[in-house]
């Protein structure tokens, strides 16, 4: 049967080798995969190299900025006269914009009891500066978490239907911490961690949605891709040469021994993507994160790891969206 497949941010990184690995797994034969990204001149780029290897495939393209209200609800409008149903809906697309790495607290770290977490979190090295979009959101909670989260709301229709499931899979991060989210500051206004407030909000409104959802036959998962080496994480260290990052490489490979989270390419890091592709949704563990692992000799694996999650605080979430969602849809129709 034709499957249809959303996949936000796919011109790159993570999003690109999951459509690359889709194309390429023994279900691609009648799945139709939509490219959403927000410029069409690297959305064509990546559609050209899928087609380079894979001619016959049905991949197409979609225009859609997560951080513009507008944009979101233009492309939303888009999908439902294109299809008339969505099977799976990766929301990958993710910012993490003016990264300060603090390079004296990494050293500190490197000789730490808290050595591991801070690897594999990016746990006290790692804040950035948040931006404002035109509409008034604060940039990183924008892109990351509620322009996902308005796309879901207006595709309803054709992603609960009745006798059939759709999957919503969204790409978290072990980044995600409690701490750095607060319910009285959801879109993180006032802290310096942004990226780890939008990831652990991901998480909780998966839980969320899974409460309101799963009765319409929709359903939602997160995973963690491990420490890929991408575009957003090259700008960590912006100031840095790229050859510098070539000469940490072998450093990272040697770490990825010790560390099965250091997944490192965007192939591997996609490997739980895929393993959701290949699941029933409703046997899977709404509370769980699934990570992508990679072993010292470079088998890939997905692992369920159980989230820092509670019901109070996802059903608290979900409705200062759902107020945010009115809000926003009250000032587009007077504007
Ligand atoms: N790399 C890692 O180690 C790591 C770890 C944990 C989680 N993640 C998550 O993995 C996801 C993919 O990131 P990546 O590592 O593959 O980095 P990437 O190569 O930079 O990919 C990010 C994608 O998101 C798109 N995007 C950014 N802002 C957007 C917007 N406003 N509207 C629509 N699309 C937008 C980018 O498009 P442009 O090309 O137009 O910028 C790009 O296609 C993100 O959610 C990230 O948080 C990554």
């Amino acid at each position: 049967m034709n499957k249809v497949v959303l996949v936000t941010g796919a011109n790159s990184g993570i999003g690109l080798a999951l459509c690359e690995r889709l194309l390429s797994s023994q279900d691609a034969e009648g799945l139709h995969l939509c490219l959403a990204c927000r410029n069409m001149r690297r959305a064509e780029a990546a559609r050209s190299a899928l087609l380079a290897s894979h001619s016959a495939a049905q991949v197409t393209l979609l225009q859609m900025d997560t951080s513009s209200i507008s944009s979101v609800l233009r492309a939303a409008r888009e999908l439902q006269l294109r299809f008339n149903r969505l099977d799976y809906v990766y929301l990958n697309a993710g910012i993490m914009p003016n990264p300060q790495f603090d390079l004296k607290a990494f050293f500190k770290g490197l000789f730490s009891s808290n050595v591991i977490t801070m690897l594999t979190t990016g746990e006290g090295i790692l804040t950035q500066r948040d931006g404002i979009t035109p509409d008034g959101l604060q940039e990183v909670f924008a892109v990351n978490l509620f322009g996902h989260f308005l796309l879901i709301r207006e595709l309803e229709p054709i992603l609960c239907q009745a006798g059939r499931t759709s999957q919503l899979i969204w790409t978290s991060s072990s980044n995600a911490r409690r701490s750095a989210f607060s319910l009285e500051d959801v879109q993180h206004r006032k802290g310096r961690e942004p990226y780890s407030s939008s990831k652990y909000a991901s998480d909780i409104l998966s839980l969320a949605i899974n409460t309101h959802y799963n009765k319409q036959g929709l359903y939602s998962s997160v995973i963690c891709p491990g420490f890929v080496m991408t575009n957003l994480t090259y700008g960590i260290l912006p100031s840095f040469p790229a050859f510098v990052w070539t000469l940490f490489l072998p450093l990272l490979w040697l770490i990825r021994v010790f560390i099965n989270t250091f997944t490192l390419t965007p192939y591997n890091g996609a490997e739980a993507l895929i393993w959701l592709f290949n699941q029933k949704p409703e046997m899977l563990d709404p509370r769980a994160k699934y990570h992508s692992l990679t072993s010292g000799l470079g088998h890939c694996y997905t692992q369920p790891r159980q989230m820092d999650v509670d019901l109070d605080t996802s059903e608290e979430l979900y409705d200062e969206l759902l107020q945010l969602e009115r809000e926003v849809r009250r000032k587009q129709i007077t504007s």
